[in-house]
């Protein structure tokens, strides 16, 4: 059971202060009843309405963010400004965190969420969960790179790669897919075939795309197909 208002805010839309107007003003129900009481406690499992629009009792919160460059994928830094910064305070206390890292200087798709079951199924070595990148090196791509991409590298260092996607659009621009997620995996990669990564985009993460109307630095709840899409991705994998 938790606080009407908790709930509300927790889905990322509302702060609790607006949270707490909207339920003052009788702009909420709860199965179908309109609720007065900001400190009144439901089970997410309730269907809850504001102003007439479903919205989901779900007690995660999950998160789009367009990570912009120059801020690190952790919750907290001594040194460096993280993704959370980004957040209002309100959604700054409530665990979130990022499900898989990105470069500090890499931008794109990073989903923020306090779903750690969720995370952890979505970021396990055994669910493969896909992700695209638009990649753009120094130097010319070719035929070779694609090859080797698809018949799983093994980098200088020993590290052991799963076959992965390159589809080239320019010489010096593809999309890459990977099916797991190792540390600086695309730039080890295109290193390792002598075209050192230049810039580097999240555009999918399994099921979910970037929402391009998203400008850099800009962070929307997930839709509700994109989080039943993602349980799903979750689940089965
Ligand atoms: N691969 C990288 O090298 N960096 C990222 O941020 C993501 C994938």
């Amino acid at each position: 059971m938790e606080r009407l208002d908790k709930i509300i805010a927790a889905t990322g839309r509302w702060s609790r202060r607006e949270a707490a107007q909207l339920i003052r003003t009788g702009r909420v129900t709860v199965d179908g009843a309109v609720v007065t009481e900001r400190e009144a406690k439901f089970s997410s499992e309730a269907a809850f309405v504001v102003d007439g629009i479903p919205i989901s009792g779900e007690k995660y919160t999950y998160l789009m963010l367009h990570k912009p460059p120059g801020l690190v994928s952790a919750t907290d830094d001594p040194r460096q400004p993280t993704v959370l910064s980004l957040l209002p305070e309100h959604l700054q206390r409530i665990d979130l965190f990022p499900a898989g890292r990105l470069d500090k200087d890499t931008v794109g798709l990073l989903l923020l969420t306090n779903d750690g079951p969720l995370a952890h199924a979505l970021l396990s070595p055994a669910h493969h969960v896909d992700k695209r990148y638009l990649v753009r090196v120094e130097g010319v791509l070719d035929e070779a790179d694609a090859a080797a991409f698809r018949s799983g590298m093994i980098l200088p260092d020993g590290l052991h790669c799963l076959p992965a996607g390159l589809e080239i659009l320019a010489p010096d621009e593809a999309l890459i897919t990977l099916h797991e997620g190792k540390y600086h995996q695309i730039k080890r990669m295109c290193e390792a075939r002598g075209k050192p990564v230049t810039f580097l985009k999240r555009l999918t993460f399994g099921p979910l795309s970037l929402d391009e109307s998203l400008e850099p630095g800009r962070w929307r709840p997930l839709t509700e197909a994109e989080l039943t899409a993602l349980k799903r991705a979750g689940s089965t994998g």
